[in-house]
């Protein structure tokens, strides 16, 4: 770890129109988080100061930025005129200082910080700038690093200003780049927009570098770790790439998933040890399932809370505010939303369960349904430990069940229900023997009428 201080700049600048939809591009999710929140989340482990620079109109961008790292600075930069140009927008920032300046693309969310501590290490080391590079499948669009024959590197070519030659080369720019930061305002300064662009490009840092004297080295990852999002179906395949990070990270703490390709995980969903998973789970945001549960197939999850030993579905859905106790068992066609169930209780079937407190040992029955709204506010249903709930009946909240009551299958539960009483909140049945077979022939008798 290099005690060297550090000022990421994140370039966020730009409306994205190729995703062809109306959402800021950096906004877009993968694993449940913004690309630009995956960055931000990067750049935090480092423990770096963090300038992001941003176009003008993207207040959500800097909205959302701010929410997963409040200590961030935002930048504005009023034109679009090229990486350069928006790291300059951040003029300030460099200007206090920082031994290493590290430049991210917000649309490049897939980096490690593990990466970025490599190219560090190169300045450490002595270089002025040390920049990324990749062998992508198909490099078209891509810069392209240019190195001589001892294999430094004397500059990057942007596509659009390559000779043929230069196109042939299959080492490219993966946008990640550091300069020295005693020298990066200088290199920064000294570049121009002669290009076919008409851009002030980053990637000039190198050529400029060089000129001035200072050493550029570049070092080399797998694609996969900088793929760039500049439409939807590399949005998709950033995303697989990182379900598949983040299916092999839950094996490695020992979570057993029958068909791993089937689930989709969160970025920050937490599984712990001998947790099985089985096909098709979707995991929103805000998960944790602890040790020894079972998530069966076609659940949806979402800010919520699995305790030890808890069965869950299949086809449970866990809403925001969900946390069940140790050793629940949810089961199928039953939704769950800001409701605590304590430990041992069930619900197995065909229930909903919103706003509710259900103690320890109770037992929900199929089609029982907590009235929590009333079309204005939300309302409390508490349900006291090991009290029993007979199937299909609606309780109205606010209500009380007490420790150890019944209710009666069928029940619309108004008031009260004190400790260890039962309580029947339905009509008395009532029975007419024979009287079937005298309804009958009166029904028979008047469908022979013309
Ligand atoms: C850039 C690199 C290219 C590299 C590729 C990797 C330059 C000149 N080119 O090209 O060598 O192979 O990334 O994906 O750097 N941005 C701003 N303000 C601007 C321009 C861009 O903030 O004025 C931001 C964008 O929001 C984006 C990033 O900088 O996050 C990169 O810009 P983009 O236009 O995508 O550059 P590429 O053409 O992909
Ligand atoms: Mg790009």
């Amino acid at each position: 770890m290099t005690t060297r201080t550090c000022l990421i700049v994140v370039l966020a600048a730009g409306e994205g129109t190729r995703m062809r939809n109306s959402r800021p591009k950096v906004l877009h999710t993968i694993g449940g988080r913004s690309l630009i929140a995956h960055v931000l989340a990067v750049a935090g482990t480092i423990g770096a100061r963090v300038a992001v620079v941003v176009g003008p109109g993207q207040e959500a961008v800097v909205e959302a930025a701010r929410a997963v790292m409040p200590d961030a600075e935002f930048y504005l930069q009023h034109e679009r005129r090229g990486t350069a140009h928006a790291v300059l927008a951040a003029k300030a920032a460099l200007a206090r200082g920082a031994e290493d300046v590290v430049v991210v693309f917000a649309d490049t969310p897939l980096i490690t910080p593990q990466t970025i501590a490599r190219l560090r290490g190169a300045l450490a080391a002595g270089a002025g700038v040390a920049v990324l590079g990749f062998r992508p499948a198909n490099p078209s669009g891509y810069g392209r690093l240019v190195v001589d024959s001892d294999g430094r590197l004397l500059a990057i070519r942007e596509e659009k200003d390559a000779s043929p030659a230069e196109r042939a080369i299959g080492l490219c720019n993966a946008g990640l780049m550091a300069l020295a930061g005693d020298l990066a305002p200088a290199i920064l300064q000294r570049i121009r927009d002669d290009n076919a662009k008409r851009e002030f490009y980053l990637t000039d840092a190198v050529a400029v570098a060089r000129a001035m004297g200072a050493d550029a080295v570049a070092l080399e990852t797998e694609e996969d770790e900088v793929r760039g999002v500049n439409t939807q179906s590399q949005l998709a395949e950033a995303d697989a790439v990182l379900q598949r990070r983040l299916r092999a990270a839950a094996h490695e703490v020992g979570v057993t998933m029958v068909a791993p390709d089937t689930v989709y995980l969160c970025a920050d969903t937490k599984l712990g040890r001998d947790v099985t998973i089985e096909p098709y789970v979707v995991f929103g945001p805000g998960v944790t399932v602890e040790d020894g549960a079972l998530i069966r197939s076609f659940c949806h999850l979402e800010g919520a809370h699995v305790g030890r030993g808890a069965q869950v579905g299949p086809f449970a859905r866990l809403r925001p505010g969900t946390n069940l106790e140790a050793d629940v068992h949810v089961g199928n066609f039953v939704e769950v939303k800001e409701a605590r169930l304590e430990a041992g209780a069930k619900a197995n079937h065909l229930a909903y369960i919103g706003d509710a407190r259900v103690g320890a040992g109770a037992n929900i029955g199929a089609g029982t349904i907590t009235c929590n709204y009333d079309g204005v506010a939300k309302h409390l249903t508490e349900i006291g430990k090991d009290a029993f709930i007979g199937s299909n009946s609606a309780l109205v909240a606010p209500v009380k069940i007490g420790d150890g009551a019944y209710v009666a299958s069928g029940s619309v539960i108004t008031s009260d229900v004190p400790a260890d009483s039962l309580a029947f909140g339905r009509a008395r049945q009532v029975v007419k023997e024979g009287l079937a077979t005298r309804l009958r022939s009166v029904l028979r008798a008047g469908k022979k009428k013309p």
